[in-house]
């Protein structure tokens, strides 16, 4: 049986959907449970950025995760498919009267996303000091603690209500269908089929 971690919230229910449309039955979690069989499929509700971690270590054979945690998290994993949903982008962001000026020195950048915003920096040769938050990024600028965020922005409300302005687009993101390499070995037929089904489905309903 194949074992497939979702990252919980939207991107899940959104998933789930994908697979009821696939197999033509209902897959829905009850409750608070994290483990949900059906239609010969195990599937686990973890953290977004946990998602990786699970497949990984094979605890998942299967993850479903956004580009950007992939491209943050630098794991050795396979990218089968784009599902399309969870559309968002990783932005900089500054405070309205702000710019961002390339040609300074040093930068200092808010961020859950650490990799993703050293990466982008060293790419146009700055110097970056990167802070390290968990959540709420939009305040850092606004209290001092940092010149810019590195975020996600999906609708722009949340900086747009606390003053701030894309000043960059990193990275446009989606939700990503992701394979452990030696799982993709050894159960290549099942996920061939799956990758084929789930394709099917994709493209109908575009
Ligand atoms: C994300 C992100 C932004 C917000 C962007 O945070 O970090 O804060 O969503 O969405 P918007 O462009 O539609 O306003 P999330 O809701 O995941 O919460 P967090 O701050 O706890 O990470």
């Amino acid at each position: 049986m194949l074992t497939i971690a979702l990252p919980k919230g939207r991107i899940a229910d959104e998933t789930l959907e994908i697979f009821e449309k696939t197999f033509d039955t209902k897959f829905e979690f009850e409750d608070r449970k994290l483990i949900l069989e059906r239609g010969g499929f195990r599937f686990l509700l973890v953290r977004n950025q946990d998602v990786p971690t699970y497949v990984l270590n094979q605890a998942a054979d299967i993850g479903v995760v956004g580009l950007d945690v992939l491209m943050e998290k630098e794991m050795d994993l396979m990218k089968l498919m784009d599902l399309g949903i969870g559309k968002c982008k990783v932005c900089i962001g500054m405070k309205n009267e702000d710019e961002l000026d390339l040609n300074c020195s040093q930068i200092t950048v808010a961020t859950k996303m650490e990799n993703i915003a050293k990466n982008y920096f060293a790419s146009k040769a700055m110097a970056v000091k990167v802070i390290k938050l968990y959540g709420s990024i939009e305040l850092a600028p606004i209290v001092g603690l940092s010149d810019a965020i590195v975020d996600i922005v999906e609708t722009g409300d949340t900086m747009k209500q606390n003053g701030l302005k894309v000043v960059e687009t990193i990275m446009e993101s989606s939700a990503h269908l992701i394979a452990n390499k030696n799982s993709f070995i050894s159960h290549k037929e099942e996920m061939l089929t799956l990758y084929n089904k789930i394709n099917d489905t994709i493209k109908e309903s575009n």
